[in-house]
């Protein structure tokens, strides 16, 4: 018996996720399917009834739709509720179950992957949209000791840092913020790649040793990518690990089975170098 998944998005394109669970399944055995399935947000409640009404067992929801699935969701995790969205639903009968697990994968690509010691890492998130509200609690669950947040409407970087005050050390503001201020983790958690753009950033805002982190990926290094290097950060990255570890914890979550990430990673970006995935593809959010 095979039990069916899917990914749910709008538009959902060129998502990897199936790619990325039907490497899951090869390597643990699991008996699953995993589709993606075009779904604009006036239909995501009846395209979920179907899926539930055909004996799907747990979906994946990506940009548009995250805080969609947290309102359907009978009952959420604590994670969910800090970030506000889900991204895992698990349907167990009558019952939805909404998990988060965006937050967890960039915190294992970031720390048991890239080895990175987040006590050590003040931290600047450069947007303050859904992305940015759903990785700060893991971030200073982690250990990250300060967190500073720049967006270009200054006032929702001012309101996400106060909503998240009583977590820890959090400040937000317009760009002009981080003047003269120097960070250890630059996250890009704006939509600006999509566009081939990067941040206002002011020169001269990398510590030695400094990290850019992008949550976008593409099938090429992104803007922000590019932009750390030309900085001189000592590591850039996109978003594909955390991709790839926020998946593995959903197939946790779905199957209890943990699936090892590095190889799937590692063929991900084997078959992007290899030139099997179209190099105009635009970059894309978990
Ligand atoms: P997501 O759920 O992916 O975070 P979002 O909630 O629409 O998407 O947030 C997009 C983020 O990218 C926001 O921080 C947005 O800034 P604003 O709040 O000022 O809109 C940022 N962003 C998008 N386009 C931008 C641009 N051209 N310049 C600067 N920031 C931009």
């Amino acid at each position: 018996m095979v039990d069916h998944y899917a990914v749910f998005g709008h538009p959902i394109g060129h998502t990897k996720s199936p790619e990325i669970h039907r490497l899951f399944a090869e390597q643990t055995g699991e008996p699953i399917c995993y589709t993606a399935q075009d779904v604009p947000p006036d239909c995501f409640s009846v395209a979920l009834s179907c899926f539930r009404a055909g004996g799907g067992k747990g979906l994946n929801c990506t940009v548009p739709l995250k805080e969609l699935a947290f309102r359907h969701a009978d009952e959420v995790s604590e994670r969910a509720k800090l970030a506000g969205a889900v991204n895992t639903l698990l349907l167990e009968g009558d019952r939805i179950f909404g998990d988060n697990t965006d937050g967890i994968g960039l915190v294992r690509d970031l720390r048991d992957r890239l080895g990175l010691d987040l006590s050590r890492c003040e931290t600047l998130i450069v947007g303050a949209g859904g992305a940015a509200r759903g990785i700060i609690a893991p971030l200073f669950e982690a250990g990250v000791p300060t967190i500073a947040i720049v967006n270009r409407t200054a006032s929702k970087a001012v309101h996400l840092a106060e909503s998240f005050s009583h977590l820890g050390r959090i400040f937000g503001g317009g760009f002009d913020l981080v003047e003269g201020r120097r960070f250890d983790l630059l996250i890009n958690a704006t939509s600006l790649s999509l566009e081939g753009k990067v941040p206002p950033l002011p020169e001269g805002i990398l510590r030695e040793g400094a990290v850019c982190y992008d949550l976008m990926y593409g099938d090429g290094p992104t803007p922000f990518v590019l932009w750390g290097k030309r900085q001189g950060a000592r590591l850039n990255v996109d978003g594909l690990g955390m991709l790839v570890e926020q998946a593995a914890e959903a197939f946790f979550l779905w199957r209890g089975v943990r699936p090892e990430t590095g190889p799937v990673i590692e063929a991900l970006r084997r078959a992007r170098s290899g030139g099997c995935m179209s190099f105009s593809n635009p970059p894309e959010k978990p």
